[in-house]
């Protein structure tokens, strides 16, 4: 129903609003983010100069991965969203933020859809953990809150907020961390956990939407999270840890 035309139109404040955010971005992921998505950033060839269109880019993403990106105009219920990933759609907000909200964007928007996302759409093992995650959802029973709580759980955790081992480092590969300037600097403080990723210990953490995280995981490699749909499969449900 939010559904929007495939084709969104932006205002010149927009295309800079991009171009600043992306020029940010990138200074301050260089050697930061995970390989997988700067890969994934250099093979869509996103650019700093204008928004991409999003008809044409999910064109380009199901030639290389087999997803579509479907554009929403306001945001989608936990629901839907998980719904669409059991498809193999990926839901991305047509509006982008303002020069107010250039830090952090409490919602998702535009830029952390497409510049935070999709690149990671593009590592085949991780497209297949978001779509397992979403025939997992499709999987529980309806009044199975503990169970939706803890899927959003690892979700959260891994494609908004996670980061990966590479050459003894964490690296950036979440979306909220990848496309928040504010994000960054607060997973990076010294003061800040960043915890070796426990399935059962990620289960139990509470999301926090629309502040910055008290703690981080750090998986050892991403092809653990396909270990962990397959471990919570095994168990025939979300909720190993309740
Ligand atoms: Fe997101």
């Amino acid at each position: 129903m939010f559904l929007q035309p495939r084709t969104a139109t932006y205002s010149a404040q927009d295309q800079l609003v991009w171009k600043i955010l992306f020029d940010r971005q990138r200074a301050l992921l260089h050697r930061r983010a995970a390989p997988a998505f700067s890969q994934g950033l250099e093979q869509l060839g996103l650019g700093r100069n204008t928004i991409p269109d999003l008809a044409e880019l999910s064109a380009e993403v199901q030639q290389l991965s087999g997803w579509q990106l479907l554009p929403y105009g306001q945001p989608v219920s936990q629901a839907l969203f998980l719904e669409r990933l059991a498809q193999r759609q990926f839901p991305v907000m047509t509006r982008l933020r303002t020069m107010r909200d250039f830090d952090f964007s409490p919602q998702p928007d535009l830029f952390h859809d497409l510049f935070g996302h999709v690149p990671m759409l593009l590592d085949a093992g991780f497209a297949d953990f978001l779509h397992q995650l979403g025939l997992a959802a499709l999987a529980l029973a309806p009044h199975d809150a503990v169970g939706r709580q803890q899927l959003w759980a690892l979700y959260f955790f891994t494609a908004e907020f996670g980061l990966v081992q590479h050459e003894g480092q964490p690296r950036l590969y979440g979306a909220g961390l990848l496309s928040s300037a504010g994000e960054i600097h607060h997973c990076i403080d010294a003061g800040t956990p960043r915890l070796e990723f426990d399935l059962t210990q990620v289960l139990q953490t509470t999301v926090r939407d629309s502040r910055f995280q008290n703690q981080y995981f750090v998986l050892p490699n991403l092809a653990v999270l396909a270990d962990c749909v397959a471990a919570l499969s095994a168990a025939g449900a979300w909720r190993l840890a309740a």
